[in-house]
């Protein structure tokens, strides 16, 4: 059996001294920051905005830009700080908002008006940045996927340095921002469907974000206005190509494909109904059919829990009929539509026994990433639990990642609990 290593397509030196020289500066930097933590969150005050920096100003934080400027009219929230590496963007997030600009997110993180950050960057920069933010003492709305599929040792060390230091991460998927979860699981713990083995989820669509990312100019070369070597960040130091900078997601050394684009967001709202800790092993396949890129266009994993459920994770970016989620029970089942679902509603819990009645839960938030958001800035004051925790994110992660590295390899793959690391057979 051979160790995989999950730290990234070789870790760079300068990466490695950078964590090396993070996690020594660590106690010097907890103390330089310990002026912001709980204690002037709570000196702060309950009506006072929480100041927001935006790490990543492409597509996505358009829309939590526009989700902070209606918060700010609300007087919860004000976009004081925004950074990308790309100026053209951050010069257009910076006039949108008022917010300072900074190409480096660590200068950012610097900014003493920055309460919390929203990390939107590509894949593999969200754990390195995320670590940074947390060691900075700032809460954190990071994007998903936690990480990229090759960092799973970077995902575990995010849990454990947000633990450390108290902060409140929340992870950005938004299925998981509904209160109905809780009477899921209460009907779970009241036995209504019995034990659940298996479990099915889907995330069917027509096209994806890979061809369809726009290159806004072609002749864009890096210098002043494009810092390519941070773009790349602990990735493999390929020279500078316009495809990869804009059209990221198309390539495997800054994306996984459906598994960690798409599958993350109907795997997660399954961790909030049943309590599932790491898989058993994991197979993955699938290909790329239909598109000119290298990432997958069709992804389907298998996962198994020891003592179950097996769940099975399918998708087709080339046909957008969609899958509902079931949660299949012993003595029931509980399902809701899939995330394309027209009929998208609620959650029924429907018992065998014919005596029990049927039960509908209404969604009173699924999807909604404004309600991701009202929620992530409730529990920065209150240092509750929000909807989309990092344990849960590690543990979404995981076999997200297991299912690439079988695909890619062609193997099955393995975690090992005592180690909680990725084995490959
Ligand atoms: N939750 C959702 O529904 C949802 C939807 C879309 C995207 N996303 C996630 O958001 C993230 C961003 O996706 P996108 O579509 O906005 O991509 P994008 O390419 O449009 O934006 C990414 C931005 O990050 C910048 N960047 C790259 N490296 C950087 C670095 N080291 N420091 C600072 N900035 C850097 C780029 O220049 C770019 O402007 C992805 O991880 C994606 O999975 C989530």
């Amino acid at each position: 059996m051979r160790k995989f290593n999950t730290t990234g397509n070789g870790l760079r030196s300068s990466r490695r001294d950078f964590l090396r020289k993070s996690a020594a500066g660590a106690a010097a930097a907890s103390l330089f920051y310990s002026t912001f933590t709980i204690a002037d969150e709570k000196i702060k005050g309950a009506n006072e905005r929480i100041g927001v920096g935006f790490i990543g100003t492409g597509g996505r934080c358009g829309a939590h830009i526009g989700i902070c400027l209606k918060l700010k009219e609300q007087g919860r929230c004000e976009t004081v700080a925004v950074c990308d590496v790309y100026a053209p963007r951050v010069k257009s997030a910076a006039e949108r908002t008022g917010g300072k600009i900074y190409r480096h997110h660590k200068e950012l993180l610097a900014d003493p008006k920055v309460d919390v950050v929203c990390i939107a960057t590509p894949d593999r920069h969200h754990a390195p940045q995320a670590i940074d933010a947390v060691r900075a003492g700032k809460d954190v709305y990071c994007e998903k996927p936690l990480t990229h599929w090759s960092q799973f040792d970077l995902a575990r060390q995010l849990g454990e340095e947000t633990a450390k230091h108290g902060r409140i991460v929340q992870v950005g998927t938004q299925y998981v921002a509904d209160d109905a979860y809780a009477e899921i699981r209460r009907a779970i713990a009241d036995d209504v469907i019995g034990k659940v083995v298996h479990v099915q989820a889907g995330y069917f669509r027509r096209g994806d974000w890979g061809e369809r990312m726009h290159i806004p100019d072609a002749n864009a070369q890096p210098g002043p206005d494009l810092d390519w070597e941070q773009f790349l960040g602990d990735a493999p130091q390929v020279p500078y190509d316009v495809s990869r900078f804009f059209q990221w997601r198309m390539y495997w050394d800054y994306a996984g494909g459906p598994a960690t684009d798409l599958l993350v967001h109907v795997f997660t709202p399954v961790f909030c109904a049943l309590d599932l800790g790491f898989p058993q092993r994991v197979f993955g396949g699938g290909g790329t059919f239909e598109y000119e890129r290298e990432v997958p266009d069709q992804c389907n994993i298998l996962v198994d829990y020891a003592g179950g459920p097996s769940v099975a994770l399918l998708n087709s970016l080339s046909n957008y009929v969609p899958l509902k989620t079931v949660l299949r029970g012993t003595k029931g089942i509980i399902d809701w539509e899939g995330i394309d679902g027209k009929e998208n509603k609620g959650a029924r819990i429907v018992s065998f026994d014919k005596k029990v009645p049927e039960k509908f839960i209404p969604w009173r938030g699924m999807g909604d990433t404004g309600k991701l958001w009202t929620n992530f800035l409730d529990c920065v004051k209150s240092r509750e639990r929000p909807y989309s925790p990092i344990d849960i994110a590690v543990k979404v992660q995981a076999p997200l990642n297991m299912g690439i590295l079988s695909h890619r390899e062609s193997k099955v793959v393995l975690f090992d609990k005592e180690k909680q690391a990725i084995e490959m057979r």
